[in-house]
């Protein structure tokens, strides 16, 4: 009857996973999508964790109001623009928890069989794991171990802390700790196997020490496959190590013989692997160029080589971009990171209302990695109530540039950087972007002639129809508006 319960909530739980994150697809039902799977893993837990005596109700009931208190303060407090840093730190918890679940396993399937005694003679009982469900924990350890410390240096990363590049050798140190790795993990099988169930009973002595040296090294594995990569990378390895963490999950699931941690593992390592070669797409990378390190090393580079000759730029004002807004037939406003920092999302959409009320078309054209998580963009103007059928994707909007009377670009630099479609010497070449510059005229939010993300120079800035309007987004939106209402009013 328990068992069957218990079953039942798994597949709750699973069914709840599932069509939450089919509801994720679309910004329209990505809410409930996620209260969904939130309901799926709250009934999956409680299920796991009465069903196998581990914490008696009262326990339970603690440390979810203790967890609960936690996610809600830290999610509270987390301003929008270090979500990916979260999103990191959670991915390396989530490896942790699958590695010291399943290490926690192995430990105590080695403890001593019960010797029992029946009519067919004398046997033991309990008591040990076979040799595939050790390989299945020495999996789920190496990848749980290498997804925390990789993650804790992508989340170091993406707080901008120095100190976390490469060195000379990385590569080979690398390729010797994978190889140790390795070795250690073929040495815990052996030891975990050979003691498991076995005769004697007890904990084998090579088990502990091998699993011990096996996390030890993939730890040290993670920091250094994250450490080379840099800059413009970090989002598609935040993906990747999430990916990760799903596999360590399900591998882990495995050894429990729970359904429900298996199908919610495969879910979260099989969408992180999809979303990772959706931004590998979008960059027009390869997986393996990004892993090897490359674009998007932390140095900053300057695709003009401090070229002197670069023509100054033009910078403009709130009423000439206003009169030239207000006169076009088609805008397109291509929103990136700065639109997050100066939190204009809400004055952004004032000023589409406005333009709309004189006749003007306009639209917002989507770059896949604009901001720094992805779907950022798409956050930031449905909390503006942005209707989304003006979001349009790249590759839509990029034929239809050439029609378009102004862009204005608001606090976007590196997705619109015309170097890496067109310069072979930029380290972002071969980045599709958006191709403000074929439109009539290009308006461009930013504070200063400072870098984006890449670190690399915009040759966008010098073209001869593109303004530049400094100033916080926030503000400069502000007094466009403010230039358009005393338009509207004469
Ligand atoms: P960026 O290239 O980072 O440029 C953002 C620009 O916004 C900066 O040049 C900055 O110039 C300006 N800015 C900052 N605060 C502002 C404010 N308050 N008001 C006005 N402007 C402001 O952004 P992007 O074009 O969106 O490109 C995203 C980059 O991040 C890509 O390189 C991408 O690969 C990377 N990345 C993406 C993700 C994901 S998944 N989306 C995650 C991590 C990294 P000023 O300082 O002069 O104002």
């Amino acid at each position: 009857m328990i068992d069957g319960l218990v079953t039942l909530a798994y597949l709750v739980a699973a069914s709840l996973f599932i069509l939450g994150l089919k509801r994720l697809a679309s910004p329209r039902t990505a809410r409930a999508g996620n209260r969904m799977a939130a309901l799926g893993m709250l009934i999956g837990v409680v299920a796991a964790l009465l069903s196998e005596r581990i914490l008696n109700p009262v326990e339970l009931v603690g440390g979810l109001a203790i967890g609960s208190v936690i996610g809600v303060l830290l999610a509270r407090r987390t301003p929008l623009t270090e979500m990916p840093e979260l999103v990191a730190a959670f991915n390396g918890f989530g490896g942790a928890a699958s590695a010291l679940v399943a290490a926690a396993e192995v430990l105590r399937g080695v403890e001593a069989p019960t010797r029992v005694i029946t009519e067919a003679g004398e046997f033991l009982e309990g008591g040990g794991l076979s040799m595939a469900e050790v390989a299945v924990v020495a999996v789920s350890v190496l990848i749980g171990s290498v997804t925390l410390s990789g993650s804790f240096v992508a989340w170091g990363k993406l707080r901008g802390k120095k100190g976390l590049g490469g060195f000379r050798g990385l590569r080979l140190v690398s390729i010797a700790v994978g190889l140790a790795v390795l070795a250690a993990g073929a040495l815990f099988v052996a030891a975990g196997a050979s003691t498991a169930g076995g005769l004697d009973g007890g904990l084998g002595e090579g088990t502990a020490l091998w699993l011990g040296v096996l996390a030890a090294l993939s730890l040290v594995l993670g920091v250094l496959l994250v450490l080379p990569i840099g800059g413009a990378d970090m989002p598609v390895v935040v993906a990747l190590l999430n990916a990760y963490s799903g596999l360590a999950a399900a591998a882990t699931g495995f050894v429990l013989g729970n359904y429900a941690l298996v199908i919610s593992g495969a879910l979260v390592g099989a969408s992180g692997l999809i979303l990772t070669r959706i931004m590998c797409e979008a960059m027009n990378r390869s997986l393996a160029n990004v892993l090897l390190g490359g674009f998007g090393a932390d140095a900053t580079v300057s695709t003009s080589g401090g070229d002197t000759d670069q023509p100054p730029v033009k910078a403009t004002t709130a009423d000439d971009a206003a009169v030239m807004m207000a006169y076009a037939g088609r805008v397109v406003i291509v929103p990136g990171y700065g639109l997050a920092v100066a939190q204009a999302q809400h004055e952004v959409r004032e000023l589409v209302d406005l333009l709309q009320r004189e006749g003007v078309e306009v639209a917002f054209a989507i770059h896949p990695v604009a901001g720094r998580m992805p779907g950022h963009m798409n956050v930031l103007l449905a909390e503006a109530n942005v209707p989304y059928d003006q979001l349009i994707e790249m590759d839509e909007i990029n034929p239809e540039m050439g029609q378009v009377d102004v862009a204005l670009v608001v606090g976007a630099n590196d997705v619109v950087n015309p170097g890496a479609r067109d310069d072979e010497a930029s380290p972002i070449y071969g980045m599709p972007i958006i191709n403000v510059d074929e439109a009539g005229q290009v308006i461009v939010l930013k504070r200063s002639m400072r870098t984006g993300y890449a670190g690399i120079e915009n040759p966008l800035f010098f073209k001869p129809n593109t303004q530049m309007l400094f100033g916080d987004a926030k503000e400069t939106v502000k007094a466009v508006i403010g230039e358009l209402k005393t338009l509207q009013a004469a």
